[in-house]
């Protein structure tokens, strides 16, 4: 087993790629944003204490997130992608300790770059599928469904995430560069490490991504 993880900004394309790699590589998706939605929507007792942090655009504490990843690896027996996770330099050694404790590989650390002014104007047009077992991804101008409102997919109603308004995105935008460095140098130089331009076209990044793999 082993564990593969995209990093990136808000809105960089994480879980565009990670949707379309885990279809073509039969790997196990685990968004750690979309975890936390579901408990959010769920009304547990982590969802009821990160709704506001979350709406807010700041980050739930690592030790939640560390908790909620791990129970979750150690249900997993293949290969994972983690997108969103980790997003700290304390969650990256934590993850670090608890797969050499397991006997865990990491395979690729992926950073896909954009730059801060592209990011935005992805964020506050993005559409998602309500429907959270699908979660498909759309956006306003760049990728519309085929009819308006509704998912390609199964149908379902599409709608704006709680944190994607200009404010919530500014401030995890703060949160990532507060964050950032100190996680990408822990990987940086690494054999695991690869940045991978992501102003190209979603078809074009996959591609490369593929190709890693
Ligand atoms: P999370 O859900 O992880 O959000 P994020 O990291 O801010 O990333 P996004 O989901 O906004 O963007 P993305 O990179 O997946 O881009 P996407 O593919 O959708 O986290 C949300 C919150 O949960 C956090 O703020 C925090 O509170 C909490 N949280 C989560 N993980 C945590 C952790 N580890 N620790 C602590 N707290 C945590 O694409 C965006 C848009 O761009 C879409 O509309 C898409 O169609 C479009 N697009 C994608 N690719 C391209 C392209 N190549 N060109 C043009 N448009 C594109």
């Amino acid at each position: 087993m082993k564990v593969h993880i995209l990093l990136g900004a808000p809105g960089s394309g994480k879980g565009t790629q990670a949707k379309r790699l885990v279809e073509k590589r039969s790997l196990i998706h685990l968004s750690t944003g979309d975890i936390l939605r579901d408990a959010v929507s769920k009304g547990t007792e982590i969802g009821l204490r990160a709704k506001a942090i979350m709406a807010n655009g700041k980050l739930v504490d690592d030790d939640t997130v560390n908790g909620l990843v791990f129970a979750r690896l150690q249900n997993e027996t293949g290969d994972v992608l983690f997108d969103g996770y980790p997003r700290t330099l304390q969650q990256a050694e934590a993850l670090g300790n608890f797969l050499s404790l397991q006997g865990i590989g990491l395979g690729f650390v992926i950073d896909i770059f954009v730059p801060q002014d592209a990011l935005e104007a992805r964020v506050v047009d993005r559409m998602v599928c309500s429907n959270n077992s699908c979660g498909a991804i759309y956006h306003l101008v760049t990728k519309r469904p085929h009819e308006e409102g509704v998912c390609d997919l199964c149908h379902s109603p599409l709608k704006h995430r709680a944190d994607d308004c200009s404010e919530a995105f500014r401030s995890r935008m703060a949160e990532f560069n507060t964050t950032f460095q100190p996680l990408q140098a822990f990987y940086k130089g690494t054999p695991h490490y690869r940045s991978v331009d992501g102003l190209r076209s979603p078809d074009e990044i996959h591609a490369t991504i593929l190709e890693l793999f």
